[in-house]
């Protein structure tokens, strides 16, 4: 191998279009998905301080909301409700008229070619704030799947194009296709959270989504962070039980992860970009610590390079502006 000064790695750097010419990564809008949060009432638009530039919003201003997104070339959105009320069963998750669901119908009629992604989980729905069904102190796993599924097919049923289960609970991607499959929405395919780690970047989202648990933590459930190994397993169970997409989270603290699932499965891999990761950068970017949009690329592009085929952040929005 020649060595300097034959070599100069520099001489590609020189110029914009040199270094273009052999960039490794290249960013596609069309991998984005943007979270949504949707909330009841009429004309609501609810910033979320922890969240800067994200807001609940209430159907009808959802919808001008997706207007937007999609005048930047935004193509899909990952749905997140906050119910009217909460109880111990989670009814506003599965309900016919419930909130994600109504905003499925209303978005499906306006908006035929987006990517309608939903997350399926229990927690922004039951009063105690876990992603299961709670016995005494205790997550009921088995008791959580036939409530998982009831609302991943309730999701379908009101124009779903992706469900995403993010509860951790063993078996349930089983439970949603068995259920998907029974209910006529075999076409409908499974983003499942597969490596989704205890992680303290959630922090903002549980604000977002009202979800914080009342008691104990989700370390029950969710993966601790130190496992990589067990990351890769739940990844290849979730692909056993028939997800179509797996993926990792959070994204920028997982980097490692995404390159080994990438390089072990061959199915689409996503990422993400978790509240925490996002209002890390717009907090340091408001005090003037560090420049917002090259911190953003940076992320994205870390991601992207690690292998994640689809991104889903907060800053989808910013990029497609950019784009
Ligand atoms: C629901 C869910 C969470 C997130 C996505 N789905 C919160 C959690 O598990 O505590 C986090 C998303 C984010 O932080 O942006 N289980």
């Amino acid at each position: 191998m020649s060595t300097f000064p034959a070599t100069r790695l520099r001489r590609l750097r020189r110029t914009d279009r040199l270094r273009s010419l052999v960039r490794e990564t290249r960013l596609d809008l069309a991998d984005f998905v943007m979270p949504l949060f949707v909330c009841p009432g009429e004309g609501v638009t609810h910033p979320l301080e922890g969240l800067p530039g994200i807001a609940q919003r209430s159907v009808d201003a959802l919808v001008d909301e997706v207007e937007t997104l999609a005048a930047l070339g935004v193509s899909a959105v990952l749905l997140f409700g906050i119910p009217e009320e909460k109880d111990e069963e989670a009814s506003g998750a599965y309900e016919e008229d419930g909130i994600v669901q109504r905003a499925l119908r209303e978005l499906r009629l306006r908006f035929p070619d987006l990517v309608l992604a939903t997350d399926v989980c229990l927690c922004e729905y039951t009063s105690h704030g876990h992603c299961g069904i709670v016995r005494g102190e205790e997550i009921d796993n088995d008791a959580s799947l036939e409530l998982l599924a009831r609302t991943a097919v309730s999701h379908a049923e009101a124009g779903a194009d992706i469900v995403a289960p993010s509860d951790m609970m063993d078996g349930r991607v089983a439970g949603i296709r068995k259920a998907l499959d029974a209910g006529g929405f075999s076409h409908v395919p499974i983003m499942s959270y597969a490596a989704k780690f205890a992680s303290a970047f959630y922090g903002p989202f549980r604000e977002a989504a009202g979800s914080t648990p009342q008691f104990g933590d989700r370390q029950t459930y969710q993966m601790a962070v130190s496992n990589g190994d067990e990351a890769m397993k739940e990844i290849q169970l979730d692909l056993d039980e028939g997800a179509d997409i797996v993926m990792v989270k959070p994204a920028g603290p997982c980097l490692d992860l995404i390159r080994r699932a990438k390089e072990r499965f061959g199915s689409p891999l996503g990422a993400y970009q978790v509240s925490g990761e996002y209002a890390m950068i717009k907090a340091a970017a408001e005090r003037g610590m560090l420049d917002e949009t090259k911190a953003m690329w940076e992320s994205v592009t870390a991601i992207h390079r690690a292998g994640a085929d689809i991104i889903l952040t907060y800053f989808a929005p910013d990029l497609a502006e950019q784009m």
